[in-house]
């Protein structure tokens, strides 16, 4: 079943049809502008589902910066053709506005605690509560065993497990590793508005991402942290954080007793790029 669909309507008819099939779900939730980062959560969705929704839906309300919702990527053809080519067994969700996001809509927001106010929370007030909403409904409509997502988002990936606990979702979180090109840049819909210098200079991030697990133990948390801010000095990215915290609960380390994970965000030109590494 390679095929999209625009309304929930139809989208249920196809999955009340799988499901009486018995036919395992498995979802990965997209706003479009596919990459290769995409097709690997997709490719392994497909190995682990019988059917695999994919959604494309830009979502209005994650986007704290009107700007940023403007300059978006919107490549639909090109996502087709790039799943046409790349995978089997899928069903494109593609809705509109109001079918994610109804008059009767039921969604109740769940206090994210902390994991709102840090790293990525501090910069885009309302972003987190966006996601939250749109992912809930999606996970409604889909009603998957399993969803995929990237590390690369590595605080959307918390929350998504958190909000999956706290909604009683019955559904498997499935995190996958942050897809890279040769050079070492973390595969983003972004890159697509980068110019070729551009992501060129970009590699600071990976660079530094590598400074700072190479120098892990040598120097605390805090004083990495120090040096590591120090090479963006060099660069022509703005940087926006520079953060090293706990794997789990993603607050600032102290020592490194515990898993630790160094989280960037910095602009290139107009472009608002993220990248973490695992320490
Ligand atoms: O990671 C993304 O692309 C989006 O935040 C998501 C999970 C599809 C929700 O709109």
């Amino acid at each position: 079943m390679e095929m999209i669909v625009k309304t929930v309507f139809e989208l249920q008819k196809m999955l009340d049809e799988a499901k009486i099939n018995s036919k395992s779900i498995g979802f990965v939730p997209t706003m479009g502008a596919l990459h290769a980062g995409h097709l690997q959560l997709i490719q392994r969705a497909s190995e682990e589902n019988d059917i695999v929704v994919v959604s494309i839906f830009v979502n209005p309300t994650q986007f704290n910066n009107k700007e940023d919702l403007i300059h978006y990527p919107r490549t639909i053809e090109q996502d087709l053709a790039l799943l046409n080519e790349n995978c089997s067994n899928y069903l494109v969700f593609n809705p509109e506005v109001d079918e994610i996001y109804p008059p009767n809509d039921q969604f109740k927001p769940i206090d994210l605690g902390h994991l709102d106010n840090v790293l990525e929370g501090k910069f885009r007030p309302g972003h987190f509560q966006g996601v939250v909403h749109v992912v809930h409904n999606l996970f409604q409509l889909v009603k998957p065993e399993k969803a995929y997502f990237g590390q690369k988002d590595f605080q959307q990936l918390a929350i998504i497990r958190h909000m999956a606990k706290a909604y009683g979702f019955p559904i498997e979180i499935v995190a996958c590793d942050t897809l890279r090109e040769p050079s070492g840049l973390a595969m983003s819909s972004r890159n697509m508005r980068l110019s070729e210098e551009q992501k060129v200079e970009a590699l600071i991030i990976w660079k530094t991402l590598n400074f700072v697990k190479a120098n892990k133990l040598t120097l605390s948390p805090s004083e990495l942290k120090n040096r590591a801010v120090d090479f963006f000095e060099k660069g022509t990215l703005k940087l926006e954080y520079l953060e090293i915290v706990n794997s789990e609960n993603l607050l600032e380390a102290d020592d490194w007793k515990k898993p630790t994970v160094c989280c960037i965000a910095a602009f290139c030109g107009q472009v608002r790029l993220i990248d973490n590494l695992l320490l």
